[in-house]
């Protein structure tokens, strides 16, 4: 069941997801070679606790950490560690909070220090790629054109996308329906209403889409070792057509 929210409770989607946006700004301004993603860790989780918000992540099925830090390889889920970011690394950073009991999700993919032509193409076409899908969050579409536009944008540009992983509803829980897959047919799938929200979050590869789980239980890494790069937002469909909730 799709659960619409009204306008005042898009209204209040939008604190938690200013905070996520917020937090994102200011970790992709210290994201440089030598910063460790553990303490982007704790940068995150006190920047959500002095905003009265809850990060999301933290113990949502078991997961150890507030951010989930996914470099080069790393595809999703990927754990905060203490190792150095190094020069020419690209690391995805998703994080999500609760505020008055509403969630709010986003993720991002930034350069550390100079990357190579392909990263940063595979950065930017990502980042194309959630915009393609954002655009056609319209009422009376159908939810799969958000999918089929994803992934017209990801392959017309030579990456590849991750099935996997999906997108999802989300409002008073992290995860509601519907998935929001990021490849297929358009004119599938639920007609899109005003009062949806959704967290749209294309994962695209350099090389292959396949992905294997590491023994951690959560990390997702491509199965080729080529690189992944992630960008999500929280989106509300309204009459007039997307709003961005997460945006800056
Ligand atoms: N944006 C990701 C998702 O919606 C992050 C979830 S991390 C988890 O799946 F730990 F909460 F699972
Ligand atoms: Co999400």
């Amino acid at each position: 069941m799709i659960i619409l929210k009204s306008s005042l409770e898009i209204e209040r989607m939008k604190v938690p997801c200013q905070i996520v946006s917020e937090t994102l700004a200011m970790l992709r301004g210290q994201i440089k070679p030598g910063v460790t993603t553990l303490a982007l860790d704790r940068c995150a989780e006190k920047f959500a606790l002095k905003s009265k918000s809850v990060p999301a992540f933290k113990g949502y099925s078991g997961y150890p950490f507030s951010l989930c830090c996914s470099l080069n390889d790393q595809v999703v889920h990927g754990f905060p560690n203490e190792k150095e970011l190094r020069d020419g690394d690209i690391l995805s950073i998703d994080f999500g909070v609760v505020y008055d009991g509403f969630y709010g999700d986003a993720a991002i993919t930034v350069p550390v220090g100079t990357v190579s032509v392909n990263a940063a193409k595979l950065i930017k076409v990502t980042e194309e790629s959630l915009y393609k899908g954002i655009e056609k969050a319209l009422p009376n579409n159908n939810l799969s054109d958000i999918s089929a536009s994803v992934q017209a944008h990801a392959e017309g540009s030579g990456f590849s996308v991750v099935r996997e992983f999906v997108g999802h509803g989300i409002g008073r829980s992290l995860h509601e329906s519907p998935q929001v897959p990021n490849f297929g047919k358009p004119g599938r799938g639920v007609k899109l209403k005003p009062g949806m929200v959704l967290a749209i979050e294309p994962m695209i590869n350099e090389k292959g889409s396949h992905v294997r789980i590491l023994s951690d239980g959560w990390t997702a890494v491509t199965l080729d070792g080529g690189l992944s790069a992630h960008f999500e937002h929280t989106v509300a469909i309204t009459k007039n057509g997307p709003e961005i909730l997460t945006s800056i």
